[in-house]
């Protein structure tokens, strides 16, 4: 009997086994609205041209590619910071967060599930239902339970707040409690400024732990408006993890380049949870590339090119929303499915409501690709493709 002897087949999660049969589908035509990547409006994923700039910076520096320390570039690690809590809250209670270079935002959360299973790992994860199809993955894997709150309502397609609440007063004092910033992966519903002050207050009473996914930030309302839960949470006085992700907001998804920080009750109590992060660290992959976060640092770094930065993240969110908007109005009229909601939801992706078959059927006959659990790519749409995209889903509705 050999190690492999038993192993069975197993499948893919639903997001990346559609990027693969994706891949390996031969029919010209095919539109994939599956894998949550922004699309630009010739269909290709743009190198944002601030990018481009800072690439040309780097490219005259004199350094060699010597290892990071465990815990990432410096400069990324305060850009970040700065970038999730603001300049003031940086300058009033900064020494109170660790932040740490990550692999992108997958690799954020999974820094931060160890760190818990490390310091507690009797802890129950409760998560949105549905959420990012990963987000259980990560956490079980790291060994921790994981529990479900509601979360969307298929009727409206918005929140259920009113159940998530209720869910949330009756958590146990610990609780990690998952959290998307906006743009929630898969629905597109978001909690509003109001949901999010009297889940604040759900937290602190209960004593919670909040573990926020800003994996989206700049995707729903702007930078600013996107980063409020973070900073409303980081006053809470309890323990807070985020989550950030620079691959949808510099386009920068192969260079896994995120950050996680972490929010603790005074500067000595940081410093110790830094160790843990930094445990994590090396026992996992040790270091973290260079290259992105040399990036991502020199244009937050500038401020003509953060500025830029900024405008073309603002076109990117602009362009979606007009793609909501043109896919909502080839719908409209359907009384199967409400389509306004695809104008409601926001970010890059909308739970269309529209079913597994349904979901089969499009891909099959149409060549167009999302989730099977009805997730479509808002952001990976074009003027181009809305007319065939539409008729496909009207053909199948
Ligand atoms: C998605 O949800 O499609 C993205 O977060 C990409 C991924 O890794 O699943």
């Amino acid at each position: 009997m050999s190690l492999f002897d038993a192993l069975q087949p197993e499948a893919m999660d639903p997001i990346m086994a559609g990027f693969q049969e994706f891949g390996a589908d031969k029919r010209a035509d095919k539109i994939n609205l599956g894998v949550g990547m922004y699309y630009d409006e010739d269909g290709r994923i743009p190198i944002l041209r601030v990018v481009d700039a800072a690439e040309q910076r780097l490219a005259g520096r004199v350094a060699s590619w010597g290892y990071l320390q465990p815990d990432g570039l410096p400069a990324l690690r305060e850009a970040a910071k700065r970038l999730v809590f603001g300049d003031a809250q940086v300058d009033s209670m900064g020494d109170r967060i660790a932040t740490v270079q990550s692999l992108g935002g997958t690799g954020a959360l999974k820094l931060g599930a160890d760190v818990i299973r490390r310091i507690a790992p009797d802890s129950t994860v409760a998560m949105s239902r549905p959420t990012w199809g990963n987000h259980p993955s990560i956490f079980a894997g790291a060994g921790l339970r994981v529990s479900e709150y509601p979360y969307f309502d298929p009727a409206t397609g918005g929140v259920d707040g009113t159940a998530m609440r209720g869910a949330v007063a009756a958590m146990a004092p610990g609780t990690v409690l998952l959290l998307h910033a906006c743009c929630h992966n898969p629905t597109g519903a978001d909690l509003s400024a109001e949901d999010w002050r009297m889940l604040a207050r759900l937290i602190r009473e209960r004593r919670l732990v909040p573990f926020l996914d800003m994996a989206y930030a700049g995707f729903a309302e702007g930078l600013e408006a996107d980063s409020q839960p973070a900073r409303l949470l980081a006053e809470l006085g309890v323990p807070v993890f985020v989550a950030t992700s620079f691959s949808k907001s510099f386009a920068l998804y192969g260079e896994r380049i995120g950050a996680l920080s972490i929010v603790a009750a005074d500067a000595k109590q940081a410093g110790l949870v830094l160790e843990q992060v930094k445990i994590a660290i090396r026992t996992n992959y040790s270091t973290p590339p260079s290259h992105g976060a040399l990036l991502v640092s020199t244009i937050l770094g500038d401020t003509a090119l953060h500025a830029q930065w900024t405008a073309e993240l603002d076109g990117m969110r602009q362009r979606i929303r007009r793609m909501r908007e043109g896919l909502a109005a080839r719908l409209s009229g359907n009384n199967a499915l409400d389509f306004g909601r695809l104008v409601r939801q926001k970010g890059l992706f909308s739970y269309s409501g529209l079913s597994a078959a349904q979901m089969a059927r499009l891909k099959e006959e149409f060549a167009i690709y999302g989730v099977s659990d009805g997730r479509l790519c808002m952001a990976a749409l074009t003027e181009r493709t809305l007319d065939r995209v539409a008729a496909g889903i009207r053909a199948v509705v």
